[in-house]
């Protein structure tokens, strides 16, 4: 129970940008990696906080989970749960969202011209903040170029920590994760493993920096 007294914020899932009330754009994303760490963390003693998009998971013992749709509202979230002494921000937001029609918009006139508006970068938001987590991790889910996107997101965000995974393969939904984790010392090749091994690593990980 290394983390007691110790607050862990971490997001999970994907965000739901509507396009009209009953179409959303949405990133893949199942939770499973989130709702683990956060589970993870809670058994190791912290209080922690699961900021959730729309997934079809339970809440971890002992977690306190605010539900979400958008990126908005992951944002506005995030930041009234601060302050934290860890994030790990594992939720694939959504990059893009559209002014969201009122009413249903109707197949039969065509295809609709979407305006695309970047949404807020929570990860970035917090490198930030006045109440930046003294530990920060991120995600990096890439296709290419793994570790090398992973450094540049840790840079441009001002993240302690990247956890870069490779889902070129069928990661996404799957319950295996392989991962490498990017530190200020360099680059982990962590082998591949279940959801909740890579979930008792990290928080294992961040013990020791807390402990
Ligand atoms: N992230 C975030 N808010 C966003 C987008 C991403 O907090 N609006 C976080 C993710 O939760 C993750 C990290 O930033 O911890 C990296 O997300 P990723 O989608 O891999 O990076 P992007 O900067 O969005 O770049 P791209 O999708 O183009 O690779
Ligand atoms: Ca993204």
């Amino acid at each position: 129970m290394t983390l007691q007294g110790k607050h862990i914020l971490v997001t999970a899932g994907p965000t739901h940008e509507p396009i009209d009330p009953v179409r959303v754009i949405a990133n893949r994303s199942s939770g499973r990696q989130g709702y683990a760490i956060a589970a993870a963390a809670a058994e190791a003693g912290a209080r922690v906080t699961l900021v959730s998009g729309p997934v079809a998971l339970k809440t971890p013992p002992g977690v306190s989970r605010v539900h979400v749709e958008t990126a908005e509202q992951m944002a506005d979230a995030v930041m009234a749960s601060l302050p934290a002494d860890v994030a790990i921000l594992v939720a694939a937001v959504a990059d893009w969202r559209v002014e969201p029609s009122g009413t249903k918009l109707k197949k039969g006139d065509g295809p609709p011209k979407l305006k695309f508006v970047a949404t807020r970068d929570i990860l970035a938001e917090l490198g930030l903040n006045e109440q930046r987590p003294g530990l920060l991790i991120g995600f990096a889910a890439e296709t290419e170029r793994v570790v090398e996107h992973a450094i540049a997101k840790q840079t441009s965000k001002r993240a302690d920590w990247i956890v870069a995974n490779d889902v070129s393969g069928d990661v996404m939904g799957g319950h295996r994760n392989r991962v490498h984790l990017v530190t200020a010392d360099g680059v982990e090749d962590w082998p591949e493993t279940s959801k909740e091994e890579v979930a008792r690593h990290l928080i294992a990980r961040v013990e020791q920096v807390l402990g």
